[in-house]
């Protein structure tokens, strides 16, 4: 709440206000979520009354004769709008779509045109807060019959500790990690000026540049949070939605699991990161189908995936003990990236490109590149054997095998 006071205190018609008028203020209305999309309230309509937007961006907006739409004013927050509706009770002078989401604080002048989106509003993850969560968790235990001890949150909670997400502590050549934190600990991030793009409306009223450095102690990782809302009582739920805004608590749905990882395993805003491209012969699969989404660990020749490509072969040349230090990407990418042992690794693997730009002045932008060792994504069935068994390799593998 005290966010919300603050936030309210800085738009131009509140700052005279002292705290607790703000928060009466706050409490007089409702905060609520809209999604992307939606409508806030619609030109004509009887007044929806005032609203403040908090975070996100509204697009105020008329239609023409034809019934295309004509916006004529773009806002953001920390505003008010539609208040004239609230002083005068006529009807909205144009309509309202939200097109980030966002949190907005209506006054009680609501009318019922908006409750049709309040009802939607629900299928939000953000709203899927019910007392009826307690039950869910025992439908859960329906599934783990037999085995009684099993609690999904407490398995997730052990598998998670054993990942990287719960060890992602890091620090720049330069002694910073602020901007690490975007992913490596969304929650201690304080996003910066101009390291925010615009859908972090976070920087409206986070002025100040915030401390470069996070220490190892505050440091939350990528904890339950960042992936899950929690009820009232602090009860991760099962649903996985994504904290869009750590700031303002915001999440934002997302539709597979791969849209969520990729959230962060996407490149290009730290030297020697990558994408995830899933591609070649697993295009379309999900991150969690093979990656358990917790211990995040998944390997080719696991149960659910290819369990027998060395026991139950001695036909497939390179499924065999020659090749035991070569990892199933180095021969089935189809990336067509670099491959080569890695020391510390201790077997051989794709190297994948990455690219990264510094925007430097008004126009001018370094770009480094290189590569690091990263199992590629883009599997096929294909393995040429040319693509290590080559003349004059500097390996000094055999130059010339026989293919199957
Ligand atoms: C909030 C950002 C974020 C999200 C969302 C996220 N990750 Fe990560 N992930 C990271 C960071 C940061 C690391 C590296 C941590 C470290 O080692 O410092 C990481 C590491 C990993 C690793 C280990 C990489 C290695 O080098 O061993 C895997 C595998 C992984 N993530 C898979 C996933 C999957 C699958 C999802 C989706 C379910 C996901 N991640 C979602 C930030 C994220
Ligand atoms: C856009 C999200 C994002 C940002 C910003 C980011 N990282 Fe990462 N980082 C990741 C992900 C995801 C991984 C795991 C996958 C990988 O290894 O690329 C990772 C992995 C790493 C690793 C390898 C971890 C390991 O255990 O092998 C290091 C080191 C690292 N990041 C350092 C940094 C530093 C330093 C910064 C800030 C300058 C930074 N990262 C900013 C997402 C990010
Ligand atoms: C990087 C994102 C991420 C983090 C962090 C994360 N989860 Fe999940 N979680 C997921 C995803 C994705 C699923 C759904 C997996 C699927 O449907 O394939 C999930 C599923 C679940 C489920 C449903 C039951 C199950 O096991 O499938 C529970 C419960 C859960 N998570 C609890 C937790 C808890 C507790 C934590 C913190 C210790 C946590 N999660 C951290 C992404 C995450
Ligand atoms: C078809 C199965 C599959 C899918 C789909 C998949 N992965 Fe992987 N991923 C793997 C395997 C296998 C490894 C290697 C694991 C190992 O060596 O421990 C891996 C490794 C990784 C690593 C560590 C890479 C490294 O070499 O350090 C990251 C990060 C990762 N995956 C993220 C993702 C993300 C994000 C997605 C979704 C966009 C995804 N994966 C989808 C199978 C998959
Ligand atoms: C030294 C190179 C090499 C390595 C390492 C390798 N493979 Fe293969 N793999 C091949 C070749 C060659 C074929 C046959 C390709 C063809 O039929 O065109 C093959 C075939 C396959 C097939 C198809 C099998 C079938 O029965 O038709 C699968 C699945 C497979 N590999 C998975 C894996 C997995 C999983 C790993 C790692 C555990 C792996 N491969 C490691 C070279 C390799
Ligand atoms: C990703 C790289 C890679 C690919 C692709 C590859 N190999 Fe190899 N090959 C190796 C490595 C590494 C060794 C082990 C060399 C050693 O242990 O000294 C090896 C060893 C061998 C050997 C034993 C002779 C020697 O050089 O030590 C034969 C024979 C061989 N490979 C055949 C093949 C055939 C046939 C294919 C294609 C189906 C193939 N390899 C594909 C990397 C590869």
């Amino acid at each position: 709440m005290e966010k919300y006071i603050k936030l309210l205190g800085s738009v131009s018609h509140f700052n005279k206000l002292k705290p607790s008028d703000l928060l009466r203020i706050i409490n007089s209305g409702h905060l609520k979520k809209y999604r992307k999309d939606k409508f806030i309230y619609h030109q004509g309509d009887p007044s929806a009354g005032m609203y403040v937007l908090f975070s996100g961006k509204v697009h105020i907006c008329n239609y023409n004769c034809d019934g295309q739409i004509q916006i004529f004013s773009i806002i953001e927050p920390v505003i008010m709008f539609n208040e004239l509706t609230a002083i005068d009770g006529g009807p909205n002078p144009a309509t309202a779509i939200m097109v980030l989401l966002a949190a907005g604080c209506q006054s009680p002048e609501s009318q019922p045109t908006s409750i049709e989106e309040v009802t939607e509003v629900q299928g939000d993850p953000g709203e899927k807060i019910t007392p009826e969560s307690e039950s869910d968790g025992g439908s859960g235990n329906k599934e783990s019959e037999g085995k009684p001890d099993l609690d999904p949150i407490a398995d997730a909670q052990q598998l998670w500790k054993t990942s990287a997400h719960a060890n992602a502590f890091v620090v720049d050549d330069q002694g910073k990690n602020n901007s690490c934190a975007q992913c490596h600990a969304p929650i201690n991030w304080k996003p910066t000026l101009d390291d925010i793009p615009e859908t972090c409306l976070v920087c409206k009223f986070e002025l100040e540049e915030p401390p470069p450095f996070i220490s190892e102690n505050d440091w939350t990782h990528v904890p339950c949070l960042v992936c899950h809302e929690e009820d009232k009582k602090g009860n991760i739920q099962p649903e996985y939605t994504w904290l869009e805004i750590p700031a303002l608590e915001e999440y934002a749905s997302v539709e597979t699991t791969t849209e969520l990882c990729l959230k962060c395993h996407e490149a290009s805003k730290a030297p020697e990161h990558v994408t995830v491209v899933v591609g070649g012969d697993h295009t379309g699969m999900q991150c969690t189908e093979c990656h358990q989404p917790h211990s995040s660990t998944t390997s080719c020749d696991s149960a659910d995936c290819h369990p027998d490509v060395f026991s139950s072969t001695d036909s497939i040349v390179g499924h065999d003990e020659e090749h035991q230090d070569v990892s199933c990407v180095a021969c089935h990418d189809s990336a067509g990236w670099e491959v080569g042992p890695d020391e510390e690794l201790g077997y051989w693997i794709t190297y994948i490109p990455w690219v990264y730009e510094i925007n430097v002045g008004e126009a001018d932008t370094i770009v480094e590149t290189g590569i690091i060792p990263f199992t590629s994504h883009e599997i096929v069935l294909e393995a040429p054997c040319e693509r290590c068994h080559f003349s004059e390799n500097p390996w000094g593998l055999e130059e010339s095998v026989e293919a199957p």
